[in-house]
């Protein structure tokens, strides 16, 4: 099996509060966007990876794929104001893929067996979002009164990778582009399209790094695993 990846990395990371995207910020000396794009490089079943990012970066960035030898970087397109335009200016560049995942170039704790296991559900039945089960007690909240307890059995929290048929989401992305909705992931632009969309269960350590406390709990992601 394989798939095509596309990157969105052309945020600026605000959260982080860093003077530069923090996808340059390093983990135990290394890039987390160089991290992340070991990932798929080194993933026998990943063909090619598209980057979304930002123009100004974009020497930064070939310097990272030279030193790092990221030879499956076909593709750096330029992204968007919001995430969701990256990840569709990426996924036009993409065409030809069969089945594509999108991942988020801040999530680089990804492992291969959820990566294939995305692929596998994806190309079997339409999409599927790599997701944890919540941890906590979920209540909904109007004005600060409590009005219910979710039962917590039904809720999961959503990460990236989300796997689809290259056809169902860009036929998802292009109807969002024309209507102006702006989803919070690719699942939920599939779910509006009427794809099925399904979870397949990820590690909780596929933590996305966005505040400056991330970068604390994936230096220990990165200890515990060199143990
Ligand atoms: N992203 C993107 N284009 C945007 C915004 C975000 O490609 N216009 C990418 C980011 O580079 C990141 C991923 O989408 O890899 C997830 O977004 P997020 O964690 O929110 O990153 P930033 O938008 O950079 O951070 P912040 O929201 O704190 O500014
Ligand atoms: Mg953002």
């Amino acid at each position: 099996m394989n798939y095509t990846v596309v990157l969105p990395a052309a945020g600026s990371g605000k959260r982080m509060g860093a003077a530069y995207n923090k996808l340059f910020l390093k983990l135990n000396g290394k890039p987390i966007l160089a991290h992340t794009l070991e990932v798929f490089q080194l993933d026998p079943w990943c063909e090619e990876i598209v980057l979304a990012i930002n123009e100004q970066e974009r020497q930064d960035i070939e310097k990272l794929i030279t030193q790092y030898q990221l030879t499956k970087v076909t593709k750096l397109v330029q992204g968007g104001d919001e995430r969701q335009h990256s990840v569709y200016a990426a996924l036009q560049a993409a065409s030809g893929a069969e089945i594509v995942l999108v991942h988020d170039a801040a999530r680089p704790f990804i492992l291969q067996e959820t990566i294939h296991a995305l692929v596998e559900k994806a190309t079997a039945s339409g999409g599927a979002i790599a997701a944890v089960k919540a941890k906590d007690t979920m209540k909904r909240v109007v004005d600060g009164q409590v009005q219910e307890t979710i039962d917590r059995e039904t809720l999961w929290s959503v990460q990236t990778p989300q796997a689809f048929q290259y056809e169902l989401l860009m036929k998802a992305a292009r109807q969002a582009d024309e209507q102006g909705f702006l989803g919070t992931d690719e699942g939920m632009l599939a779910e509006r399209a009427g794809i099925p969309v399904y979870v397949v269960e990820s590690s909780y350590d596929n933590q996305k790094m966005t505040t400056p406390e991330d970068l604390v709990l994936g230096e220990g992601i990165l200890r515990r695993r060199e143990e």
